[in-house]
């Protein structure tokens, strides 16, 4: 993209729908009467999806005293404080798009930092943005970008950035993040008034950040129905000062995972009180919301205006017939789901391919949410469903090569497998996947950086192992446990055939450099890509890692208070030892050494004792896991290094006043050397500072 002409430049903005800025050659002062506002611009601005050339800016600037504008002029500059303007440009402005815009700015330098503001006729300016264009594709350098999600401003505090901010500003020029890759949860759409829950949630106090015009109240919650009511929820979590102060620092690289459209949606419908009902137009609404409020390189078929969406129009229509991938063909359900493109792949020089897919607009239902499956799940258990369970689930008719079972045994009873006749869970869809597969096999990239928003390292116990007499009835499975959805799982990690298939193609195809960067867990973990574990072989083809939420409640926090104090696996989840006054996160224990480790902490407290009597075959392939962290993942890679720093804060109940955003509880690096091809990866742990001392 070096060569980049001036006219193909354009026409790439054109395909874009962008308002396109050309840097000039040579620099020049301002000329434009620039006072700063923050209060007319309180969404701030923003910067995303950088190349070596060009990046797209945003901004949102809603009419001041009942008087609209039509227009606003952006300025780029080499320079804080605008003496060496490159590009300016006109961008239109208008209620369509929500008084939002979005400009293309190209002919810029690789590898640059730029400042960007926005002007009205009067003068009126936004605050300064800051962005950083991408290095070329030869370009050798190191690269360093933060990976994050699950952002919860109706239920936390986003300290986190505060102190991804904090240690930017003190970093030296070479060690500061080039972009921030936000794997969705950027919002949650599912809101509670606090008068709706005056207990709160968890350790959480609800926030009164939005009240939706339209939205639909369900339980005690309330979501967003339509394009006004999603735009609302973006504009609220925007006017949180820390995430603003991040967007105007660096460049998003943004993709949607459930949140941004609705908690168990999947294409074009919505679950809920286990029911899957259509909400194609909620579809729409939420990609309208996320193209107006998300500079992203994204294609929509409506036509090529950035300036605005035009949505499709549909209806909410019964979604019937599901063809051989699970895709439901149902005219409205198609055109809301192609009404925006999320998938995409952004370069970093020579050593960064960044491939981002959507794992919730195509993806076939999840079977573990079937209400049949809910005979395989019981209290006594919570949360394990056994292993051999989910992979006939998952495989469909698929499994034992075409013929699976027409029963499943639970314990004593055979209960039907009513997935016998449907086709394997397919999260990417058959489209996207094929895209995906061929980008993986055709990056010249020294690491081919797969942003999944869901996670895909195995999340397993063995209550095979619990000795007698501890639980009422004995663990119902023949083996290993998996988790149900509840916990987190419902992923990649058991979509044990989809993930085969890109595994075996990595291995196949000799594919190097192959790293996973995940969200949507709300917890840390570190380890290998590998399809099957113990007592299958283990054959890891790459390394992945999952980041911890900047806010959103975890499922340690939900167990403190759900789960009863009499409940005899207690010790498995937040257990405690003899001196320990509060609840330890153990669930960390049992999913990374096993129950047996469990028991012995419960008995001894002594976190040594406890992990030497770990099961070796239940986790080879985990190196780190925190399932109560917080905080964000920040990635290094060279040209034969892969290194992974996890900066976990406290659970972010109130905004801390403290410039760095509060103390850390721990700070870890995962280190994997380039391997070759047929060699297997490696993961190295240091911990910097802290003690994380249930994930280890
Ligand atoms: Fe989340």
């Amino acid at each position: 993209m070096a060569t980049i002409t001036r006219r193909s430049f354009m026409e790439m903005a054109v395909a874009l729908g962008a308002t396109a800025a050309w840097g000039r050659g040579t620099a020049a002062r301002s000329k434009l009467a620039w006072h700063e506002r923050r209060d007319i611009y309180p969404e701030g601005v923003a910067s995303g999806d950088p190349e070596s050339d060009s990046v797209l800016l945003w901004t949102r600037r809603p009419p001041k005293d009942g008087k609209a504008l039509e227009k606003l002029m952006v300025e780029v500059a080499e320079d804080e404080t605008f003496t060496r303007v490159v590009a300016t440009a006109e961008t239109p402005i208008s209620e369509a798009s929500d008084w939002t815009c979005r400009v293309l700015v190209g002919g810029l330098k690789p590898d640059r930092i730029y400042w960007y503001r926005f002007t009205d006729a009067d003068g009126y300016g936004s605050r300064v943005g800051r962005t950083i264009t991408a290095p070329t594709d030869d370009d050798t350098r190191p690269v360093r970008f933060a990976f994050i999600s699950c952002q919860n401003a109706n239920q936390g505090a986003q300290n986190a950035y505060r102190r991804m901010i904090f240690e930017d500003e003190r970093a030296g020029e070479r060690d500061r993040l080039g972009f921030v890759l936000h794997l969705g949860d950027f919002i949650y759409e599912i809101v509670w008034y606090p008068e709706d829950r005056p207990q709160g949630m968890y350790d959480r106090r609800l926030r009164d950040i939005v009240r939706y015009e339209h939205g639909e109240k369900i339980q005690d919650f309330h979501i967003p129905t339509t394009v006004g009511d999603y735009r609302a929820i973006y504009r609220n979590y925007l006017h949180d000062p820390d995430l603003q102060d991040a967007r105007a620092r660096w460049p998003f690289v943004c993709m949607w995972d459930n949140h941004e459209y609705s908690w168990l949606g999947w294409q074009g419908l919505q679950r809920f009180g286990g029911v899957d009902r259509p909400a194609q137009t909620r579809k729409v609404a939420a990609n309208q919301a996320f193209f107006e409020y998300q500079p992203a390189r994204l294609l929509k078929p409506s036509g090529p205006s950035l300036t605005q969406f035009d949505p499709p129009k549909v209806v909410d229509a019964p979604i019937v017939h599901f063809d051989e991938h699970g895709l439901g063909q149902e005219t409205n359900n198609l055109a809301a789901i192609y009404s925006l493109r999320g998938y995409r792949a952004l370069r970093w020089g020579r050593n960064v391919e960044l491939i981002i897919t959507d794992q919730r607009s195509y993806r076939s239902e999840e079977p573990t949410y079937h209400a049949e499956a809910q005979a395989f799940l019981s209290d006594d258990f919570p949360g394990f469903l056994p292993q051999e369970v989910l992979e006939i689930l998952d495989a469909g008719s698929a499994f034992n090569g075409g013929h699976p079972p027409a029963s499943i045994r639970y314990g004593s009873a055979e209960i039907a497998n009513f997935r016998r006749d449907r086709p394997p869970t397919n999260i990417l869809g058959a489209e996207q996947k094929e895209w995906f597969l061929e980008r993986l096999r055709n990056s010249k990239a020294t690491w081919k950086i797969w942003g999944d928003t869901v996670a895909t390292l195995d999340m397993r116990a063995d209550p095979q192992n619990m000795p007698p007499g501890l639980t009422a009835a004995a663990w119902p499975g023949t083996g290993y446990a998996g988790f149900s959805a509840s916990f987190g799982a419902g992923d990649h990690s058991t979509a044990y055939v989809e993930r085969g298939e890109i595994y075996d193609f990595v291995r196949d195809n000799g594919i190097t450099g192959f790293a996973t960067v995940a969200g949507d867990r709300h917890s840390f973990w570190a380890g290998l890509a590998a399809k099957a574990l113990p007592p299958n072989p283990f054959e890891p083809v790459g390394i992945a890692f999952v980041t911890g939420s900047i806010s959103a409640p975890g499922i340690v926090e939900a167990l403190e208070h759900g789960l009863p104090k009499e409940h005899p696996l207690r010790p498995l989840f937040v257990g405690q030892g003899p001196a320990d006054t509060q609840p330890q996160p153990t669930l960390n224990l049992l999913l990374r050494h096993g129950v047996k480790s469990c028991l012995e902490y419960a008995k001894s407290g002594d976190i040594n004792k406890a992990r030497a009597v770990s099961n070796p075959d239940l986790s080879p392939h985990i190196s780190f896991v925190d399932m109560g962290g917080h905080g964000y993942a920040v990635v290094h890679v060279t040209s034969d290094t892969f290194e992974t720093e996890f900066v976990c804060i406290p659970r972010p109940l109130e905004r801390s006043e403290r410039a760095d955003g509060g103390q850390l509880l721990y700070r870890t690096r995962h280190r994997a050397k380039l391997w070759r091809k047929g060699e297997r990866p490696q993961l190295d742990l240091q911990i910097v500072e802290g003690d994380p001392r249930f994930s280890v």
